[in-house]
């Protein structure tokens, strides 16, 4: 029998992203977005993390408007306003010393891939040292060396000069140790990766300040700097891929000024274009700026478009109020959901600064419980309320980053319809489980 045409659209359609059936998003504005049966979704994810000024942010949406009249696209080979502007404010804006940029990718992956081969060649080595659950990218060598096999398996890799190093997961570390007594073994036993695992020559370590797809993991203090120390020790470059983390995500411009460490070099985008317009860079220290610049570069890299967008976008999150307003709301949502979890045992931890949350499920014996995370969240899905959940930490943590505009208001509603799907799946799990209502503040045992 031939597939018609219809069938061929609904097996295309069987793809989408966030498994919601045939939805088909029309329009968005602020935090909400709509599909074309009308239904109203609440972004809580920002799009893919990015929309970090909501969707069609009005004044970002005029100044790409007035780009279009102007000029749409230039060769690398040229200078632009919007370009030159942007670098400008990037650096101006950046934690100090990082005074280069490198604006020649217009995402995550390459912008990435593009600072390893900065630290490869100003040091002239090699390997690049990755936390477990890290996520460096999707193209081939990017995903060499995320931090889970579940991004490589499926593929053939190139053996790339990846070390993975445990990460500063205290809510399951991995030296079994407690935050208040484990002496950082995540940072000191990196020594031991460099000397038996690694290729001898490392060139970087690159980390997402706060671990994204890894669950928002969130290293304890003392961490980053202990970290820089080591990295200065041994001549490695420390790369903060802020991807995620910058432009107030954490309540700080930087997830850097977040935890007072200011790395050797940074990359961001996502949020960068406050609305969703590609583009992404690379922020260095001037003595890594000696490279011939046609070694990383991509004919979208620093787009106009997406510069205008930018441009924008800075202006708006450094205005009076911009992160007071993410430090707010993220406080609304991290009590009332701090709430539920004294409520509720099966939800273990709520971790994250700012508008940067994850909410991890366990099961009785505080084993990881990606089947409640996936249950939440298809709760979460049937009220309208868009979540993902930590890919990379096998899908036990759900992730809420709304945009950064959201409003009081906004945070409570969501706050409610987040206890109303917790309420629905810890209905459905007693005679299941033996997961009781907490009584206390114990916690179970965290194994595994
Ligand atoms: C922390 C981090 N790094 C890198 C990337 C890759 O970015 P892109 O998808 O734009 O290539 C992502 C994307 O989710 C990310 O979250």
């Amino acid at each position: 029998m031939t597939e018609s045409a219809e069938e061929r659209a609904a097996a295309t359609v069987g793809v989408a992203q966030y498994r919601l059936g045939d939805a088909q998003l029309v329009r968005g504005e602020g935090i909400r977005s709509w599909d074309a049966s009308g239904r109203e979704y609440l972004d809580c994810v920002s799009g893919t993390f990015n929309l970090i000024l909501g969707h069609h942010h009005p004044e970002v949406m005029a100044a790409v408007r007035a780009q279009t009249e102007e000029l749409v696209f230039a060769s690398s080979s040229f200078r632009t306003e919007s370009t030159d502007r942007l670098m400008r404010d990037l650096v101006a804006l950046a934690p100090p010393g990082l005074t280069r940029v490198n604006l020649r990718s217009s995402g995550g992956s390459t912008a990435n891939e593009g600072a390893i081969r900065i630290a490869q060649h100003h040091t002239g080595r090699r390997d690049v040292i990755v936390p477990f659950r890290g996520h460096v990218g999707q193209t081939i060598a990017a995903a060499a060396y995320n931090g889970s096999s579940r991004m490589r398996a499926p593929f053939h890799m190139p053996p790339l000069g990846a070390v993975h190093v445990p990460d500063a997961y205290c809510f399951r570390c991995f030296y079994r140790q407690t935050p208040d007594s484990c002496g950082m073994l995540c940072v000191s036993r990196i020594e031991d990766f460099i000397t038996y695992a690694s290729s001898g020559s490392v060139a970087c370590v690159l980390i997402e300040p706060i671990s994204g797809m890894g669950g928002n993991i969130v290293p304890p203090p003392g961490y980053f700097p202990a970290l820089r120390a080591l990295c200065d020790e041994h001549g490695i470059v420390l790369i903060f891929d802020e991807i995620q983390t910058a432009f107030g995500r954490t309540g700080q411009m930087f997830a850097a000024d977040l935890f007072g460490v200011v790395p050797h070099m940074m990359t961001v985008s996502k949020g960068l274009t406050g609305s969703g317009l590609p583009l992404a860079a690379i922020l260095t220290e001037e003595r890594m700026a000696d490279w011939d610049r046609s070694l990383h570069g991509f004919t979208y890299g620093g787009h106009n478009l997406a510069a205008a967008a930018a441009v924008k976008t800075l202006e708006i999150v450094r205005r009076p109020g911009f992160l007071e307003n993410v430090r707010r709301t993220g406080a609304i949502l991290t009590e009332r959901l701090g709430a539920l979890r004294r409520e509720h045992p099966m939800l273990g931890d709520v971790r994250g600064p700012g508008l940067m949350l994850g909410l991890e499920l366990v099961r009785p014996d505080g084993g990881k419980a990606p089947e409640l995370a996936h249950a939440f969240q298809r709760a979460l899905h049937a009220r309208g309320v868009l979540t993902r959940v930590s890919e990379h930490g096998l899908g036990n943590v759900i992730e809420l980053r709304p945009p950064l505009i959201l409003t009081p208001a906004e945070a409570h509603l969501i706050a409610d319809r987040f206890g109303e799907a917790l309420a629905v799946v810890a209905a459905e799990a007693v005679g299941r489980t033996t997961h009781a209502p907490r009584v206390g503040t114990a916690r179970p045992d965290r194994a595994g």
